[in-house]
């Protein structure tokens, strides 16, 4: 079965849930908790069914098995949870598996939050973590250590686009005893899968390109069983299991996932080739361009130049925050927004957001600059886009 079809008819839940009357849309169940008359029907709830809302939910099953469809075609012992935010999904998976003594080596180009789970939070009960600049793999091979239990990379890294050479990563984390971990926010399985390309575990903010809509907050976690099955009692204990409301607009969303991911990253091509060639921009960041330092990879990994990534950066010409603010104000649709991978095109401002808090020589080292914008691409029509920013970009001149 194609994925289009598949995303459409994957409603894996617990028998009982709507079986009789067979709604076409997947409804809604926000109830707490789901009744029982007798010992015998609380036995087969707790071994089958539905109990407690923090435990099981049928919409978060529906959601999950959509998931785990899109995330593993094929391989047969693969699961998901969902979790309610992107970090929740990261922080009670690392919490799960790793413990006191265990080391982490880390994309340094990785999505602030995410560092700190290492470097803050994971740090004071004794799990160990090291940034590793990982456009080179020696520089991993030079920090593993007898204790490194898990790489942790994103699919391209917030906001430069950096990859990992997925099978690669997998192979030298698997010969050492250690897990790939991948964050596929950036993505989404619509353009890669990690865990067919040998990672162990993907995780995703889906509040972002899988939601699409900006309304709503989940992540999710996929790997295999034995994984997931230990994951799964510590999301109880954490209380980060996702509530049924986000999971019911999610498996709407999902629904049209295709159409909306591959058309963002058609535009994102293109607009990224519109970039390159404008003299306002001196560099763009898309794996989709001859002049991404990482473009042999990029290869690899792809096929299809327009089915890589709805993200990309650009610097522009100027620093001059003047001009830039015009150059903002002037946009009519393209506007700014603390999200991405929503229907619209919006803009970061790293040196103002996920990364103000670095010093400018330290920024200006990873690619980041006060001219830096990171751009998530939405559905509009290509021209439009192009059109919006070549009428802004007059006022950089
Ligand atoms: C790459 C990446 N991973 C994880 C997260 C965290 O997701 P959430 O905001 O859903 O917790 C984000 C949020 O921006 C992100 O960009």
């Amino acid at each position: 079965m194609s994925l289009e079809t598949e995303l459409l008819y994957t409603r894996k839940y617990k028998d009982g849930a709507c079986n009789l009357l067979k709604p076409e849309a997947f409804p809604l169940y926000t109830a707490t908790a789901f009744t029982a008359n007798t010992l015998s029907e609380i036995k087969q709830a707790y071994a089958q069914g539905y109990t407690y809302i923090r435990t099981n939910n049928p919409d978060r099953d529906v959601l999950a098995s959509q998931i785990t469809a899109l995330e593993a075609p094929g391989l047969e012992d693969k699961d998901t949870l969902v979790f309610s935010s992107g970090m929740a999904s990261i922080s009670t998976t690392i919490g799960s598996l790793l413990k006191a003594g265990d080391h982490v080596i880390c994309n340094s180009r990785i999505y602030g939050e995410t560092f700190d789970v290492f470097g803050k939070m994971f740090s004071r009960f004794g799990i160990e973590s090291t940034l590793v600049n990982m456009d080179d793999i020696e520089n991993v091979k030079a920090a593993i250590k007898p204790n490194t239990k898990m790489i942790y990379a994103e699919v391209c890294a917030n906001p430069t686009m950096n990859l990992i050479d997925i099978p690669e990563f997998a192979k030298l984390a698997h010969e050492n005893g250690a897990l790939l971990m991948m964050d596929n926010t950036f993505t989404t399985a619509i353009s890669i899968k990690p865990l067919t390309l040998g990672a162990d575990i993907v995780i995703s903010s889906m509040t972002k390109f899988m939601n699409g809509h900006s309304d709503a907050i989940l992540g999710c976690m996929t790997a295999s069983k034995e994984i997931i099955e230990t994951v799964r009692p510590m999301r109880m204990l954490f209380g980060t299991p996702a509530d049924p409301f986000p999971c019911w607009m999610m498996i709407r969303g999902l629904e049209t996932l295709h159409l909306r991911v591959r058309k963002q990253m058609y535009n994102a091509a293109k607009l990224a080739e519109f970039f390159e060639n404008d003299p306002h921009v001196i560099k763009v960041n898309h794996p989709s361009l001859d002049s991404f330092p990482q473009r042999a990879i990029a290869k690899k990994l792809w096929s299809d130049d327009e089915a890589i990534s709805g993200m990309m950066s650009i610097i522009l010409n100027t620093e001059d925050e003047a001009k830039i603010d015009k150059f903002m104000a002037k946009l009519q649709y393209v506007h700014y927004a603390t999200t991405l991978g929503g229907l619209r095109t919006t803009l970061n401002h790293p040196c103002t957001s996920s990364h103000s808090h670095m010093p400018d020589a330290d920024r200006r080292k990873m690619g980041i600059t006060p001219g830096m914008f990171r751009v998530s691409v939405g559905i509009e029509d290509t021209q439009d886009l192009i059109n919006d920013f070549k009428q802004a970009f007059a006022e950089l001149d």
